[in-house]
């Protein structure tokens, strides 16, 4: 199973504002759905709250010390208060991909489990008040780059063997 960081950023490192998103662009949202539609997707619990509801087609994970974990069976999100039992659990229902999708905290405490990452970069500052970890780029290789206007699309696979594995 490949463990995939999807995020936009604005090119001075914000991903959030007020617990939204800080823009609007449609074409990006699209290209989330896509890319993450029929695999599993993990996110915060100020993600889930901000984004308000499940996420449809996707099993939805939410990582959170503090809600209350729901029947699976009844619900249509898993709640699970560590990154370790998610990736297992997404590994034994056959996910083939589990993607990370934020926010900043989310980010920083699972890059390092992170195989790839799919970064739209938006080519304009922004004002916010949460930001995209930092990573070493010594440790991740561009596979591919796709210019939009206003944006790129980033596809990054790690380098270096410093994954953790479980
Ligand atoms: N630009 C993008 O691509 C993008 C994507 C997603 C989100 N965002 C933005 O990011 C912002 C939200 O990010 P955030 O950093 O404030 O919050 P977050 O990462 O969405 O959620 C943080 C919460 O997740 C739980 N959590 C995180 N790591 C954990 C761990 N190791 N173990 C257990 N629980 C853990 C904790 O929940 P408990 O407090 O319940 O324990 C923590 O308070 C919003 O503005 C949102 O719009 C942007």
């Amino acid at each position: 199973m490949k463990i995939i960081i999807i995020a936009s950023v604005s090119n001075n490192g914000i991903i959030g504002y007020k617990n939204k998103l800080p823009w609007h662009i449609p074409e990006d949202l699209q290209h989330f759905k896509s890319t993450t539609m029929g695999h599993a997707i993990l996110m915060g619990r100020f993600t889930f709250e901000s984004i308000g509801k499940p996420l449809p087609g996707r099993i939805n994970y939410i990582i959170s010390k503090k809600l209350i974990n729901t029947d699976s069976k009844t619900q249509d999100f898993i709640v699970m208060n560590n990154f370790e039992d998610i990736v297992y659990d997404a590994f034994k229902k056959g996910c083939k991909k589990l993607f990370i999708i934020g926010g900043g905290q989310v980010y920083s405490n699972a890059i390092n489990l992170a195989d790839q990452m799919i970064i739209t970069l938006i080519n304009r500052e922004y004002s916010g008040d949460v930001y995209f970890p930092k990573f070493n780029e010594n440790e991740w290789e561009i596979k591919m780059k796709k210019v939009f206007e206003g944006y790129d699309i980033i596809n990054y696979i790690r380098s270096s063997q410093k994954k953790v594995v479980f």
